[in-house]
């Protein structure tokens, strides 16, 4: 199975060497676990390193802020869009239903590999009907698919709910399934992460621990972590 590593030290050891290639990762965790830092990393180092362009899709934070925050580890996206190997979609809320011809035509145009959209449970914001919502989450996956993406999608866990996700059909539209905690240990709280599925491969069946610095996210493949949900 050909792999596209993520970028992320060590995520791509604990996926036994990466997303599998055209593949959707679900990255879904609490609030302030880490995901957008996780789908920065994996679209710069796509892009410096591999040599892979990208596209964006942002329904939560605006462009702006994301921009901003990756500049403090050192991702430089707008150069990336400058160069025309990257491309955040700037969407109208109020034209929701184009929003995926418009994901499609710009990943057409700059012949992108690698797709964020963050987060697909904010999309639950914008569509109000569920069987509607589900309907537009099952066709960004055909869209994604077709276009031979390799993705990585967010989705939201509302802290103290069971389940991965926040409607409960994104753990299903997507391949792989990456899950992060913030949970607290006693007196500190400990950042970890496990790989929930991987549709056709192994993978590790730890949790491991990862942290969040000046660099970006480092996950530890030879440690386990040890948490207690609370
Ligand atoms: N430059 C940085 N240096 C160190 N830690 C950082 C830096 N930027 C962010 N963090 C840490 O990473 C955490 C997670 O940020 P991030 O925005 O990726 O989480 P998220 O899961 O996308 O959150 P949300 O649910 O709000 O979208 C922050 O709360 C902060 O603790
Ligand atoms: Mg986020």
């Amino acid at each position: 199975m050909e792999r596209v590593k993520t970028g992320v030290a060590g995520l791509d050891e604990i996926l036994h060497g990466g997303i599998p290639k055209h593949h959707q990762a679900l990255i879904t965790g609490t609030s302030g676990t880490g995901k957008t830092t996780f789908c920065c990393q994996f679209m710069h180092e796509g892009i410096k390193r591999y040599n892979d362009n990208g596209v964006y899709l942002s329904f939560e934070e605006p462009a702006d802020s994301i921009t901003e925050n990756a500049k403090t580890f050192g991702w430089d996206f707008k150069s990336l869009e400058k160069s025309g190997k990257f491309s955040f979609i700037r969407y109208d809320p109020y034209h929701i239903e184009d929003v995926f011809d418009i994901l499609e035509s710009t990943i057409r145009q700059i012949k992108a590999t690698r797709v964020v959209v963050d987060s697909i449970s904010a999309l639950g914001l914008h569509i109000k009907d569920e069987a509607e919502l589900r309907r537009m989450i099952f066709n960004l996956s055909i869209i994604l698919r077709k276009l031979k993406c390799t993705s990585m999608l967010v989705s939201e866990i509302v802290h103290g709910t069971p389940g991965l996700s926040r409607y409960g059909v994104e753990e299903f539209v997507a391949d792989s399934v990456v899950v992060l905690y913030y949970e607290r240990l006693q007196s500190t709280f400990s950042r970890a992460v496990q790989i929930w599925k991987v549709r056709g491969s192994d993978h590790s069946q730890k949790l491991h621990p990862y942290k969040i610095d000046q660099t970006g996210v480092t996950v530890y493949p030879k440690e386990e972590a040890f948490i207690k949900r609370t």
